[in-house]
């Protein structure tokens, strides 16, 4: 898996990333799909996630002098090719036999970063063999302080560069396609990162399953602070929503925050993220580091999250179809697809490097200018 054949070898009508979710439909089975494909609930929020962009037009300035352009960003003191970095995604190996193997190498061959889940289904060190590019490893609160540090150094040991807190799931989501499909993980196909998986609290009768059982084990700010001050490894906080989370984030030692609503996947209604992110910019100040997720499929996405105050993005089950379909050469065809489309829009919209891109681009559709 050291190289990648050439890219272009790929099916002639694959143009786009949702040429991808077109076969990806066809090759994975109900199960998967349903893991997938699926979200909380009436799934109105990973609709809303895939709309929001049309929200947004563009205004592009013509003319100027492009020449010498690029789309190379700065992450955690790395420099990488582009800001599209490929979100935590469990279980891979449910979509293609390499699974998380081959998503790592494609991100790196195209000189990108990549963030690892929790619930991998390789482990954390056979993942980093093959990473060329910056790995981050996302991390679920295991239920007490020194059970997460021990899972961050272990991640922090084999190379990873920083670590994603996921807090918006201290429980899981209600996922009516997965309960209506029966969704199961197949024979072979588990957690491998997770040991022993923390040990929860017995419910008193009449208790609560969710108050008595599963947030006994959730962290709090306290417990944020607390794993920033013993972990060596920046640490990003991800499913903030709110400005003032976000702040908290910041106060409590996050070194950046990624403004997302998981996909979907967590809880239903809720606002796609990009909408948020120019409030948390203003909360946050220039400085501070700021990724979104949801919905993002095109350049012309990645452009107005970084016009509405983004520093990268990432993306979720585009790459996941990509890999389904093809497994690394069709994840790093599909990185090179929405980077060619950045390319492009900045170019046609007059932006040299990432650091041109600014809300001045941007008009509310529909709007009276
Ligand atoms: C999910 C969890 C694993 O979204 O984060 O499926």
């Amino acid at each position: 898996m050291a190289l990648l054949p050439p890219l272009d070898t790929i099916a002639p009508d694959l143009v786009a990333a949702g040429d991808y979710q077109r076969y990806a439909l066809q090759r994975l089975d109900a199960n998967a799909l349903a893991y997938l494909q699926g979200g909380a609930a009436d799934e109105l929020t990973c609709q809303a996630n895939l709309n929001v962009w049309q929200d947004w037009a563009l205004l592009p300035r013509l003319l100027r002098d492009l020449r010498g352009g690029h789309t190379r960003c700065q992450l955690l003191g790395d420099t990488l090719q582009h800001p599209i970095l490929l979100a935590p995604v469990a279980y891979q190996q449910l979509f293609h036999p390499q699974g998380e193997r081959a998503s790592a190498l494609a991100a790196g061959v195209m000189g990108g970063g990549a963030v690892l889940s929790s619930y991998a289904s390789t482990r954390l060190e056979d993942v980093a063999e093959v990473a060329s590019g910056p790995l981050w490893f996302q991390l679920y609160w295991q239920g007490d302080g020194p059970r997460t540090l021990a899972l961050a150094e272990r991640a922090e040991a084999a190379g990873y560069k920083a670590l994603v807190l996921t807090v918006d799931a201290p429980v899981a989501g209600i996922r009516n396609r997965e309960q209506r499909a029966g969704f199961a993980l197949p024979a072979g196909i588990s957690a491998v990162n997770i040991d022993a998986p923390p040990q929860l609290p017995l419910v008193p009768a009449g208790g609560s399953a969710v108050f008595d059982g599963l947030l006994a084990l959730a962290p709090h700010w306290a417990d944020v602070a607390w794993l920033c001050q013993h972990s060596r490894l920046p640490i990003l906080l991800k499913g903030i929503l709110h400005p003032q989370d976000a702040q908290l984030a910041m106060q409590a030692g996050a070194a950046g925050v990624i403004v997302s609503n998981h996909g979907g996947r967590v809880l239903d209604s809720q606002l796609p993220a990009v909408k948020m992110l120019p409030a948390i910019r203003q909360a946050l100040g220039p400085e501070a580091l700021l990724l979104v997720d949801g919905g993002i499929r095109r350049g012309t996405d990645v452009l107005k999250a970084i016009a509405l105050g983004a520093d990268a993005v990432l993306i979720g089950r585009p790459y996941i179809h990509a890999l389904a379909t093809a497994g690394a050469l069709g994840v790093a065809h599909l990185l090179k697809l929405l980077r060619e489309e950045l390319e492009v829009a900045m170019a046609l919209c007059g932006c040299r490097t990432l650091a041109d891109i600014s809300p001045e681009l941007l008009r509310r559709a529909g709007a009276e200018l």
